[in-house]
Parts: structure tokens; sequence; C-alpha cells
């Protein structure tokens, strides 16, 4: 990668924003991923703030760049009173990603730098982002269930903040570790839908608001960031581990889809996917309770069966597969689920934009692409 510019940061960092096409590598016949060129299993164990600042700035963070950074996302996490008035106007019986797509919209036009496309402007608006958007999902959820927010604790790390603005006392460690590691699986994955809207709109010069209100829209589908509040759905629905099979084999009969399976790049195991798995793992024997697990491996353990083994298709579970058996055994509710996506995506967006911006060229294919897709 070719470093490009160096700025300085008006909230008071100095980063340097490294061109890369090497954003993401995803090699999907051989289960590898990788974020400017490190293992997503190195990765996963670095906190958010670090992986972020990769993404978005092009190398890791040394201590002191880490420590300036994380501050910068402290000091933005707040939102303000209007902030709270517009989520209790929001429609609580639909999926939350509405109201977040909503309030993203809201508090772009109060920041001071909308139309500020600056290196420096940009900067300014990507921590905003980053650092309000799990605060307005943890506002929005409490408001639903009829709460007082709970303001952001700055001694915190980003998942472990977010947990604790959601339900109002800090989480354990270990759940605090695997929402850090949701965020940071979550957090890039090279061209897929969202990613690719959020760079549609960028190439036409619009501002970073926009563009992460398209990646919110687009990873709404179930296709895509949608599939994982349908494995919760799924779990819950398959109630009891020896359902589980005869689910499975009458989905399969009728055509339908397994949610959380399946991959257009990946075709062989997701290594997200197979990260996830040992997190659901460890929180379940953790819990003491192996329950939604099991229910999980006799679903995975029949596709395979049916779809990879008797069928030679390469249909492996996906990255929200057991995340969302995760977001059970956390008491995370479904209609949250693509929030949560969102809030790690984020900054995958933003790295894709910030690429997208300095090459000042529309992304403008033909018809006939479709064709392709
Ligand atoms: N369950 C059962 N069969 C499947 C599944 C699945 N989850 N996924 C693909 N297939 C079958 C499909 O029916 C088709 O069979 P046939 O050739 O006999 O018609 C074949 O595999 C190819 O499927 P496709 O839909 O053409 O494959 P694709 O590469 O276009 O789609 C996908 C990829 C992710 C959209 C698809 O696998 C799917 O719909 N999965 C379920 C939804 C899901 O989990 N989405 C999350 C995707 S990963 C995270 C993200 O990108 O956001």
């Amino acid at each position: 990668p070719q470093t490009s510019k160096f700025f300085e940061n008006p909230l008071g960092i100095t980063v340097r924003y490294k061109m890369s096409k090497n954003i993401c590598f995803i090699d999907g016949l051989e289960g590898i991923l990788k974020y400017r060129d490190i293992d997503i299993n190195q990765l996963v164990d670095l906190p958010y703030d670090a992986v972020s600042y990769l993404l978005i700035l092009g190398d890791l963070p040394g201590d002191q760049e880490l420590a300036e950074y994380s501050a910068c996302l402290h000091g933005e996490r707040e939102v303000n009173r209007e902030v709270i008035d517009v989520i209790h106007m929001c429609n609580f019986n639909i999926d939350s990603i509405e109201a977040l797509r909503t309030i993203v919209s809201f508090i772009s036009q109060f920041d001071p730098d909308i139309n500020d496309s600056s290196p420096e402007g940009n900067m300014r608006k990507a921590i905003r982002l980053i650092a309000k958007i799990p605060t307005i999902v943890a506002t929005y959820y409490r408001i639903a269930n009829g709460k007082e927010p709970v303001p952001p604790d700055p001694s915190l790390s980003h998942g472990a903040n977010f947990l604790y603005m959601l339900r109002g006392k800090k989480p354990s460690q270990l759940e605090a570790e695997i929402m850090e590691k949701d965020f940071i699986l979550s957090a890039e994955h090279e061209l897929n839908a969202s990613t690719f809207s959020s760079r549609v709109t960028a190439s036409t010069l619009s501002d970073l608001y926009s563009a992460v209100i398209s990646g919110l829209c687009t990873l709404k589908g179930p296709l895509h960031g949608g599939a994982r509040a349908e494995v919760t759905a799924m779990i819950e629905e398959i109630a009891y581990p020896e359902n589980a099979e005869s689910y499975v084999l009458d989905k399969l009969s009728k055509k339908e889809k397994i949610m959380g399976f399946g991959h257009r790049v990946y075709k062989t195991y997701d290594p997200r996917g197979t990260i996830f798995k040992q997190l659901a793992k460890q929180l379940a024997e953790a819990k003491g309770d192996m329950h939604w697990y099991n229910i999980a491996e006799v679903v995975e353990n029949t596709v395979i069966r049916e779809l990879v083994e008797k069928k030679g298709k390469p249909i492996y579970p996906n990255v929200d597969f057991y995340s969302g058996v995760i977001y059970k055994y956390m008491d995370i509710p479904p209609q949250l689920a693509t929030s949560i996506f969102a809030i790690g995506r984020v900054s995958g967006w933003i790295a894709h934009c910030f690429d997208q911006y300095e090459k000042k060229k529309v992304i403008r294919p033909r018809a006939f692409m479709l064709d392709e897709c």
C-alpha cells in the first residue's frame, strides 16, 4: 500500500490516511480473511478501536495513537436531548435499523462538518459516526423498553460500553470481550452489498453521513445483515435440539434457505463463522447452559450433511450463524441484531468511502453487469 497523505486531525490526533487497495483481502476457497494484510485470527484479539483505526487510517496504531483515537471516540459518544426526543417518536414495533438510519440522518443535519469534505472534516464525521451509532442503538433499546438512557462510560471499551449502555450494568469480562470481537469480526468484508452501496454514494462526492445511511439501508436486507436476526429467531423457533434436524429437513424440502448459511464469496468455512462458533461455545459453557448451542450444532450438522456431503453444495455457516446464537445467550433481541452488525461495520464503510473520495471517480456500472450478480 502507498501512503497518500498526512494530515493533522483537528479533533486532536495526528493521523496518516493511507490509500490502499488492500482494505480487505478474502480467499473464499481457502477461507482466509485479512484487513489491511493482517489475518482476522490476529485482529480478533485487539481492541475494536485499534482495528477501526487500522481500517480507516491504514496502519495499526501505536500505544499513544490508540489512546488518542479512543479518547476522540469517548469524547463523541454522547447524544443530545433532541436525539433522545426523536427516538421517543420512533416505531418500536419494527426493526431497530429503521430507527438507526432515521437518527443518523437526523444528527447529520447538526454536524458542523456536514459539508466539509476535507480529510480533516471527513475524519471528524467518521469519529462521530463510529462513536454515536452504539449510543443511538442502546438508547433506542432502553427507550423502547420504557427505561432511561444510560450515558456512556469512558473507562470501558467500545464493546463493554455498548453492553453497559444497553443494560445499565457492566457486562462480565467474557461478554465484554465477545462483544468487542463481534464488532471486529463484523467490521469489514470487502465489497459486500452495504459497502458497495456506501462506496457508490461516496463516489458521487456526497457526504459521509449519506454514504453510511446507504450502507445501513442495504445492510437491513435478510440476504445480508438481516440474516443474523433471523438466526436468533430460528433458534428460538426450533426451541429444542431434538426439533432441529426435522426443522432443517422441512425447510430444505420446501427449497427454503437456512439463515446464517452460504456465502457469495466463501465456498468453505467462513473464518469469522469459525471464530464465532468457538466464542458461542465458550459463552454457553461459562453460562452452564448448552441448550441454544446444541440446537445450533444440530442445525449445522444437518445442513452440512444434506447440502455439502450429499449434494456437494458449498453451504457452510457464515458470519451470522453463531453470532445469532451468541445474541441468544446475551439476551440481545433479534430486533437489535442488524443494528449491532452496523456498529461494527461502520468502520469498514468509512474506510471504503475514504478510499473512494481519493479516487474522485463516480461508480457507474452498465446494466449488463447485473447479469453477473
Ligand atoms: N440454505 C439452503 N440452501 C442454500 C443456502 C442456504 N442458506 N444458501 C445457498 N443455498 C443454495 C441455493 O438454494 C442454491 O441452490 P440451487 O443451485 O439448487 O438453486 C445454491 O445454494 C446457490 O445459492 P445462491 O442463493 O444462488 O447463492 P449466492 O451466492 O447468490 O447467495 C447468499 C449467497 C448468502 C445470499 C445465500 O447463501 C443465502 O441466501 N444465505 C442465507 C442468508 C444469509 O445467511 N445471509 C448472510 C450472508 S453472509 C453475511 C453478509 O454478507 O451480510
